[in-house]
């Protein structure tokens, strides 16, 4: 860390500087020193340095403060009156700690009177106050009390403010686990959220209860949270996505200067994220769109993450997303630049967009080894599929759901059939169909939660239905295993297809296997598959590029087809499997019945249609009547 010690001339910059830096065992540094020899020149001559003129000398105070850093800290003192000169000094991944040392002009003036050779005139110190833009930050001290009380103030506000690495916003399960994983690596964290009638002790509790991380400051007070902050500051919100998160940007905002950076770290809606960036970027704020996928573990321990807004933004957060984030086998960080504006948020939608159609596979699974096994025994089928490539985490919490008893019955039994969604399924539902991208299986996953929640009137219609006393045949587990796995690879197929066809659109050169890399651990989708598709992506476009796997899936269609029919005997709605049986036979079927629909909309509507027996392909219409 970096302490700079600012203020006008006569402050006591030199002296108190030297002094702390004695105590905090660091070395001293006068920034006037590190002039250039024109600067120098000019200065000797009496003539005023302007803004250009203190450009050099404050990028070489940059590379300077990065090695200091490196070597372990140091005290700086320099006058950085404007906070222009600031944001280029805070312009490093160096963290500094801003100490203002502030006194009035009439203090400072009899001081500097007092000193032998002073050089500052009346009107050199009045022209430096004008020009001081006192910072809304740092530790702010009135040099109106002897050096000792001084150093002690400075001490004692370092200690206690400690200026925290990284902000977090909202004290919710996410934002609470986010906090302690950093504070267990080692960065001091700050953290905040709204005392509204009913959260007045969020933060307090979260302290009091977490009081073995000394590491954690907690805050009421947005602008004290936004003090505590080293500069550039660096935030990371955790609210509901929509309008919440406009409202803290909206508080925040005005606490922030050029140079800081807001992460939004819910699962917003893309276009929402880049409309963000673009707002914030015209108040020289960085804004990065955040996924962060893996739920409260994976919050707490590593979570697999997807940021995106612009590289430049990107690279001032990255050493401490990758130092949080989980890691992949080879070690590496689940945690890569995405792309620009939303392709962050973009990317974790299309996440939950498999993560429901992973999920509703399995719950469909089940529903068909229900019919024939208890609980136990279904698990047991599981875990064998899950010692082979089927192997994923939520085959794993599948597994622990159903052998989880509560006393003697199984809390899944207990579990009311009506499956609640928070929208970000539905939204890369609706992505597809704005992009033109075939996901039947991911929306087929989202009305099939739709479906579940419409209970009374199920209720009530299957009370119609005639119930078939006929014998239940055990389904063949082998056909389930491979139809899972036929399905699967299809999810996955359709899943990227949609983000390979964002990244067209938006032209956000997004890379397919990175983001199946960093999809391996961590995330709520990471799986054995999904380590086969890093290799699978980085050789080919899209998954039906592979011709060993194209062909394991034509071995697999017979399998699928025995599920679907064992399932139409015994009622059992099937969607998801449904659906990727379907695109499956469609995608491999040459001639489709859209001719038909081609000349129905010529009939009705005059739309046209192309002709097989035209290679040039050109429109036709037909007076049908
Ligand atoms: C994750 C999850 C996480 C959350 C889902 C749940 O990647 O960690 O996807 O983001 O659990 O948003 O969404 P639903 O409530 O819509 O199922």
């Amino acid at each position: 860390m970096v302490i700079i010690l600012m203020g006008v001339s006569g402050c006591g910059k030199t002296t108190i500087g030297k002094q702390l830096a004695l105590e905090l065992g660091l070395p001293f540094f006068d920034a006037d020193d590190f002039h250039p020899k024109v600067n120098i020149e000019k200065m000797k001559n009496n003539v005023p340095l302007n803004d250009s003129d203190r450009l050099p000398w404050l990028n070489i105070l940059v590379e300077k403060m990065i090695h200091w850093d490196k070597m372990g800290g140091a005290i700086l003192a320099c006058s950085a009156l404007k906070e222009s000169y600031r944001t280029i000094l805070s312009s490093t991944q160096t963290s500094i700690s801003w100490v203002f040392l502030s006194g009035t002009f009439e203090l400072i003036s009899n001081r500097l009177k007092a000193r032998k050779n002073h050089y500052m005139t009346t009107d050199l110190l009045q022209s430096q106050f004008e020009i001081l833009e006192v910072p809304k930050y740092g530790i702010h001290v009135n040099i109106d009390n002897s050096i000792d009380e001084i150093i002690k103030h400075i001490n004692l506000k370092l200690k206690l403010m400690k200026q925290s690495v990284f902000g977090v916003i909202g004290l919710g399960v996410m934002g609470k686990s986010l906090s302690l994983n950093m504070a267990e690596k080692g960065l001091n964290v700050s953290v905040y959220n709204r005392s509204e009638e009913g959260e007045e002790k969020v933060v307090s509790n979260f302290i009091n209860e977490n009081d073995t991380f000394k590491n954690i400051l907690g805050f009421n007070d947005l602008k004290q949270f936004v003090r505590s902050l080293e500069k550039p500051s660096k935030i990371v919100i955790m609210v509901k996505a929509g309008e919440a998160i406009d409202g803290v940007i909206d508080q925040l905002t005005p606490y922030l200067t050029i140079g800081d950076v807001i992460i939004d770290g819910g699962n917003s809606y893309y276009e929402d994220t880049a409309n963000r960036v673009g707002y914030l970027k015209s108040k020289g704020i960085h804004f990065v769109g955040c996924g962060i996928s893996g739920g409260e573990e994976g919050a707490r321990k590593g979570p697999s993450m997807m940021p995106g807004g612009s590289l430049d933004s990107y690279q001032k957060i990255a050493p401490v997303l990758e130092l949080i984030s989980a890691k992949d086998k080879n070690d590496q960080p689940c945690c890569s630049y995405i792309g620009p504006d939303g392709a962050g948020h973009f990317v974790k939608m299309v996440h939950n967009g498999m993560e429901y159609a992973e999920m509703q596979l399995l719950a469909e699974v089940y529903a068909i080894l229900k019919l024939s096994f208890a609980n136990e025994k279904i698990a047991d089928i599981l875990s064998d599929w899950h010692s082979t490539d089927l192997s994923s985490y939520l085959l794993e919490i599948t597994i622990n759901i159903l052998q989880k008893k509560e006393k003697n019955t199984y809390v899944l039994d207990s579990i009311l059939d009506v499956a609640g969604n928070k929208g970000t399924g539905s939204w890369s539902s609706k992505a597809a169909f704005d992009l033109g991208s075939v996901n039947t299986i991911m929306s087929s996953a989202v009305f099939a939660r739709y479906i579940s929640s419409l209970k009374q009137k199920r209720k009530s219609y299957s009370s119609l239905i005639k119930q078939s006393n006929k014998e239940i045949d055990v389904p063949h587990i082998k056909d389930l295993e491979n139809a899972y796995r036929f399905a699967r690879i299809l999810n996955h197929h359709q899943g990227f297809e949609l983000i390979r066809l964002a990244s067209i659109e938006y032209n956000w050169n997004l890379n397919l296997s990175e983001i199946a890399r960093i999809w391996t651990n961590g995330c709520i989708i990471r799986s054995n598959f999904m380590e086969q598709s890093v290799e699978i992506l980085k050789e080919h476009e899209t998954y039906f590029e592979d011709t060993v796997l194209f062909k394991s899936l034509i071995i697999k269609e017979s399998n699928i087809k025995e599920c679907i029919s064992y399932a139409l005997k015994y009622r059992i709605p099937l969607d998801t499997f449904w659906s990727a049986y379907n695109y499956w036979v469609s995608m491999t079927t040459e001639n489709l019945s859209a001719n038909l629909i081609q000349a129905q909309r010529d009939y009705f509507g005059a739309h046209t249609y192309q002709r097989k027996d035209d290679s040039l392909l050109k429109f036709y219409h037909t007076n049908w009547i």
